[in-house]
């Protein structure tokens, strides 16, 4: 199977890494690779896994026709006020009749229903298994082992920068302390407020209800309060009290919509949605069939990420 590679930065070059290790079951080749400031790399017989890259494209359009991908793997640099410029990455992908798989969650948080539209008008397929917990499986599980599930609503801790900050706080550290780890880790934002204000969370939360819940919602709606006004004194207190705090998102259908929420919440230390620490993950799905069903991810990373969007290509290819 032909792929065109849109961005190839931490998840692209994992996932160029990934291809290489797998390839001997999964014989997928890169056709094509464009970026912002590197150039374009272009190879029929499929590119090696540094590739030697060339002058830019001038358009993506001449980029997807040159590379004549089956599927477009878009990993561009998040855009989380409007999606772009990765949605109108999609929309050309889809008119040229290539499926999508991208990690890039603006797409699903802004414009889901509209891309998922042009895509089964165009015959193809739409994928998005990294976009919320870093490759663990979600969107692929509901589809493929939830048949005729209702998801009813949700429950996930989800920003990871936030859960550093918090325990970096129960340590006696300040929350700007707190972020700085943070982004030594290379976990935050160059924008922290993009974490700690719940941006990030929201648009998690506003992905996972489009798709899951067909809400038709974006971050913008979300109904959202960030952790900016925790002092480590109210922390300290409140673990003399055995209790802690996560930003969590929570979802549930209410009159004919979806309302979605993203708070610090007051937890007992021993809570489930307290328990995961760091970059690790945890989302609760409340469902009519299953009641509730989860997924926890302990501490991905890019390599997580990189097999979130190999899983996708993988379902792609069986699926066609
Ligand atoms: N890193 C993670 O663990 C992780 C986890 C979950 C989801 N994601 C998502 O995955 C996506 C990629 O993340 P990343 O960490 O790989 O980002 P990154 O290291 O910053 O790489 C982004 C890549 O996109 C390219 N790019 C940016 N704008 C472009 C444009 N208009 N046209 C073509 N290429 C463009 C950049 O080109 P240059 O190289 O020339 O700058 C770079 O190669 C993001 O949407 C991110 O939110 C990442």
């Amino acid at each position: 199977m032909r792929l065109a590679l849109i961005g190839f930065g931490h998840v692209g070059r994992a996932f160029a890494r990934l291809l290489v290790a797998k390839r001997p079951v999964f014989p997928f080749r890169i056709a094509g690779i464009t970026t912002a400031r590197h150039g374009a790399a272009f190879d029929d017989r499929g590119l090696p896994q540094e590739p030697e890259f060339g002058p830019p494209v001038e358009s993506i359009e001449q980029f997807l026709d040159r590379a004549r991908a089956e599927v477009v793997v878009e990993l561009t640099t998040l855009n989380p006020a409007t999606g772009e410029p990765a949605i109108s990455h999609i929309r050309a992908a889809f008119a040229r009749k290539c499926h999508v798989a991208t990690a890039n969650k603006g797409p699903i948080a802004h414009a889901y229903a509209a891309l998922k539209a042009e895509a089964d008008r165009a015959g193809v397929c739409f994928r998005f298994e990294s976009t919320v917990m870093d490759g663990a499986p979600v969107f692929n599980m509901v589809r493929n082992c939830l048949p005729g599930v209702v998801v009813e609503g949700f429950t996930g801790v989800l920003n990871s920068t936030s859960k550093i900050a918090i325990d970096a706080m129960r340590e006696g550290l300040t929350m700007e302390e707190g972020i700085r780890r943070a982004q030594q880790l290379g976990v935050a934002e160059a924008d922290a407020s993009f974490d700690i204000d719940g941006w990030d969370s929201a648009a998690k939360g506003a992905a996972l209800a489009n798709v899951l819940m067909d809400a038709g919602t974006t971050p913008l709606e979300v109904d959202r309060r960030g952790i900016g006004r925790l002092t480590t004194d109210r922390i300290l207190d409140l673990m003399r009290q055995e209790k802690t705090i996560a930003l969590v998102t929570r979802a549930k259908r209410s009159g004919g919509g979806v309302r979605v929420r993203v708070r610090a919440e007051v937890l007992p230390s021993t809570d489930v949605l307290a328990s995961v620490k760091g970059t690790s993950n945890l989302l609760l799905l409340h469902t009519d069939l299953m009641g509730t069903v989860g997924t926890v991810s302990i501490s991905p990373g890019v390599e997580q990420t990189a097999y979130g969007v190999f899983s996708d290509v993988v379902d792609i290819a069986r699926s066609v």
